[in-house]
């Protein structure tokens, strides 16, 4: 019994007299599980990237470039260099198209040869896709953003379940824990983003099929659904404040989120904090939808 007491020790009887119910385990000591991240070379993914590794995580990132998107701190050091110097974990890059099912047998090569098990996969990987009427998205357009935002998601958990379910369950915890980053595009008809909210929409029944046909087996799914966060997906809608004045003034709290606040939600979902947590989404929006 470790020094702490988990939720899940409150079933237990009392070990020792020193025990107490209000001293819980250290939840964001993730010291050598290993996280794949896809989309990890900018935005979202790139602050995923560092949270996990500042809580100990070993990254394998999969992008189709390596570097950050031109206007965004290009200079900085690249994710995977990034998080092996400065928070010393392992780390691994597959630079491809997660919605290619040959990048996902590199991945999980790559992520097998740091320790041997692969503890969270983090479905990242995102594009708005094609914005305007919906009859004017051609089906190449339609197709591709299907491609990214879902299929690619289908391919991870595809490729990854297998180790997942063959690995031992951490003592009192997981197996493992898919989180994909949906939207709270989800849950409204963002305008003139049809597609792209389609697929959003998807991913949060997804994640409800996955929590309910592997949560039995200790594995726990759960979306995080952001509002807007200021990134290179929509910088160019960002850069038309007529764009998005509707959209900050609805909001309670009227503010767009950021990058780190994102890498904190999937850092509370990776860790053995939210392990009551199955088939949850998480929206983060400054109250956005509820309003
Ligand atoms: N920015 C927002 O306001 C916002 C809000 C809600 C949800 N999201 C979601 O967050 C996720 C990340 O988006 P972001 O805002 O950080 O955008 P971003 O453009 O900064 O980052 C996306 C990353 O994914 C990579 N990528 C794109 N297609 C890929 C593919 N097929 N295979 C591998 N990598 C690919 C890109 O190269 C890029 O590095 C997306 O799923 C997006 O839908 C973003």
């Amino acid at each position: 019994m470790p020094a702490g007491i988990n939720l899940l020790g409150l079933l237990s009887p009392p070990q020792s007299a020193t025990l107490s119910i209000c001293t819980m385990p250290a939840p964001y000591d993730l010291t050598g599980r290993t996280a794949i991240i896809t989309g990890s070379s900018s935005g979202n993914g790139r602050a995923i990237a560092i949270a996990l590794a500042e809580a100990g995580v070993n990254i394998v990132g999969v992008d189709l470039n390596p570097h950050q998107p031109k206007g965004f701190e290009e200079d900085q050091p690249q994710t995977i260099d990034l998080v092996r110097d400065i928070y010393k974990v392992q780390s691994a890059f597959v630079q491809g198209d997660a919605a290619k099912e040959e990048t996902w047998e590199k991945v999980v090569a790559a992520a097998l040869q740091l320790n041997g098990r692969i503890d969270i996969l983090v479905n990242n990987a995102g594009i708005l896709g094609k914005v305007g009427p919906l009859h004017e998205c051609t089906l190449a357009q339609w197709n591709r953003i299907m491609d990214v935002n879902l299929t690619a998601v289908f391919l991870g958990v595809k490729a990854v379940m297998p180790t997942m379910l063959a690995q031992e369950a951490r003592p009192g915890s997981t197996r493992g824990t898919v989180i994909t980053i949906a939207s709270n595009a989800a849950h409204h008809g963002a305008p003139d983003k049809a597609p792209y909210c389609t697929t959003k929409g998807a991913l949060v029944s997804l994640n409800k099929a996955l929590a309910v046909d592997y949560g039995r087996q200790g594995i726990k799914s759960i979306t995080v659904s952001p509002g807007i966060i200021a990134t290179a997906l929509n910088a160019q809608e960002l850069a038309d404040p007529s764009k998005c004045v509707n959209y900050r003034s609805q909001t309670p709290w009227p503010r767009f989120g950021r990058v780190d606040e994102v890498g904190s939600a999937v850092l509370f979902f990776a860790s053995d904090a939210s392990d009551y947590c199955n088939g949850t989404d998480f929206n983060m929006d400054a109250g956005y939808i509820v309003a």
